[in-house]
C-alpha cells in the first residue's frame, strides 16, 4: 500500500509515529464484544491518561467516541479538561481523585473525580452543597492493591452511614486488580471477593472492575463497565499466550549518516561496544530523549527494509547507533527509513530487551516524533 507523502513536520522530524486509530477502534470493539459474551449488557469505557498511553488522548477519544465509546477515564485534572474540549458529550472520570481547591473546575468542565477516600467523598459533598444541585460520585474501593481508595474501614463507614452521599448520585464504584494478567494468582478472586461484597452492600450503582487483563480472567470480573487501557493500544493482556490485540503504533526513524570503522574501533560513549571486524555503522535520529531507552546498551535491533540490525554501544540523548555491516551497502544511507517499533518488533518485544513492560514503551514514546494517523491495521503495517 502507497504512503501518502511526508508531511513538513513529518519531513523535519527524527522519526515519525505512525498511529492506527482503525485498529484502536477494533480493539476497543473487540475487548467490549468480550464483555457481553457473558450475555449482560457490559459497557465499555476506555483509559486515555498518559495521553492515551502516548497515542494522543485527543484524536484517540474521538475515534473511540465515535465508534460508541461513552465513558472516559484519565489520571490528571489537565488531562480531563484537554479531553473535554474534543468530546462534550461523554463521561470523563479522573483517577487521582480531587485535589483540593480544584473543586469547582471539576464542576465547570463536567469532570468526575474518583473518589479515592472520605476526606475527597467529604468535599466533594460540600461542592454539591455549594453548587445546589446532585453531582456523581464514583467511589474508588481498594481491594489490595494498597495505594488509592477507600480502605476496609472507610469503606464500612460509608456502607453504614448512607447520609455521606447526600447531594451526590453514586455513578459508579470501581477497584483495580493487582495481577489480571496472571489468572492463577490466588490474589484475583481475593479481590473479587472483596469487590462483590461491596457492590452487593450498596445496591443500585454500576460497578466496574477489569482493566484489560481483568477482562480475560471471564465473566465474573466484568460487573457493568470494563476498564481497559493497554491492550486498546495491542499491548498483550494475556502475556505468554498469542496477542489477540492488533498493534497500533509504528515508528520510522531515519538514518543520519553512515560511517566505516576498522576492525577493534569503539563506537559511542563510553566506548561500550568494539567492533570486531571492519565494520558500517548507521546513526540514527532518535535517542533516550524520545523514550528510547539506556537500559537499549547492545540489546535490541531495528529493521532496515525488514533485516535486523543489531543496535550497538550506549543509547545517547538523540541518537542510537547500529551495525550495518550484513545489509546491502545500497539498501543504508543517509535518510534511509529505519524501522524502530512494527510489525518485526512490537513494544511489548521492545520492552522485553528493555527489561520493562509495553506501558512503559508506550508511555515515553517522546513528544519529538511527528505523529501520523491513519485508519485501519493494513494501511499502518504496509
Ligand atoms: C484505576 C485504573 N483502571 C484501569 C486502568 C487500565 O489498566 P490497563 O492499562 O492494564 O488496561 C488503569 C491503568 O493503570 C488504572 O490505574
Amino acid at each position: 500500500m502507497t504512503e501518502p507523502p511526508l508531511s513538513d513536520a513529518e519531513r523535519r522530524a527524527g522519526a515519525v509515529l505512525t498511529v492506527d486509530l482503525g485498529a484502536i477502534a477494533a480493539n476497543w470493539a473487540a475487548l467490549r464484544q468480550a464483555g457481553r459474551a457473558g450475555g449482560r449488557p457490559v459497557d465499555c469505557a476506555a483509559v486515555l491518561k498518559a495521553d492515551a498511553y502516548g497515542c494522543g488522548a485527543v484524536p484517540v477519544g474521538r475515534r473511540l467516541a465515535e465508534a460508541g465509546c461513552r465513558h472516559f477515564f484519565v489520571a490528571h485534572l489537565d488531562e480531563g479538561i484537554e479531553l473535554r474540549a474534543a468530546l462534550p458529550d461523554v463521561a470523563i472520570y479522573v483517577l487521582n481523585g480531587v485535589l483540593a481547591g480544584s473543586e469547582d473546575e471539576f464542576v465547570a468542565y463536567r469532570l468526575s473525580p474518583v473518589l479515592n477516600h472520605l476526606g475527597q467523598l467529604n468535599s466533594w459533598r460540600a461542592t454539591a452543597q455549594r453548587h445546589d444541585r446532585p453531582l456523581d460520585a464514583v467511589v474508588h474501593l481498594d481491594t489490595g492493591m494498597n495505594r488509592l481508595g477507600f480502605g476496609t474501614d472507610e469503606a464500612s463507614v460509608l456502607v453504614n452511614e448512607r447520609g455521606r452521599l447526600r447531594g451526590l448520585r453514586l455513578a459508579l464504584i470501581l477497584s483495580h486488580l493487582v495481577t489480571a494478567e496472571d489468572p492463577a494468582d490466588p490474589m484475583n478472586g481475593e479481590q473479587l471477593g472483596r469487590f462483590r461484597s461491596f457492590v452487593r452492600a450498596m445496591p443500585g450503582a454500576p460497578a466496574s472492575l477489569a482493566n484489560s487483563s481483568g477482562i480475560f480472567l471471564g465473566p465474573d470480573y466484568h460487573f457493568d463497565l470494563l476498564r481497559p487501557g493497554a491492550a486498546l493500544y495491542g499491548i498483550n493482556p494475556v502475556p505468554g499466550r498469542d496477542n489477540p490485540m492488533l498493534p497500533s503504533v509504528r515508528l520510522m526513524s531515519r538514518v543520519l549518516q553512515v560511517r566505516r570503522i576498522d576492525a577493534l574501533q569503539t563506537v559511542g560513549y563510553g566506548g561500550a561496544w568494539r567492533s570486531a571486524r571492519p565494520s558500517r555503522i548507521a546513526t540514527i535520529a532518535l535517542g533516550y530523549a524520545d523514550g528510547y531507552f539506556r537500559a537499549l546498551i547492545n540489546r535490541s535491533v531495528v529493521h532496515i527494509a525488514g533485516q535486523p540490525a543489531p543496535v550497538i554501544g550506549r543509547i545517547s540523548m538523540d541518537l542510537v547507533t547500529v551495525d550495518v555491516t550484513d545489509l546491502p551497502e545500497a539498501a543504508v544511507q543517509a535518510g534511509t527509513e529505519v524501522e524502530v517499533l512494527g510489525p518485526h518488533l512490537l513494544p511489548d518485544d521492545l520492552a522485553e530487551r528493555a527489561r520493562t513492560n509495553g506501558y512503559e514503551i508506550m508511555t515515553a514514546l517522546g513528544g519529538r516524533y511527528a505523529r501520523r494517523y491513519v485508519e485501519g491495521a493494513a494501511e499502518a503495517q504496509s
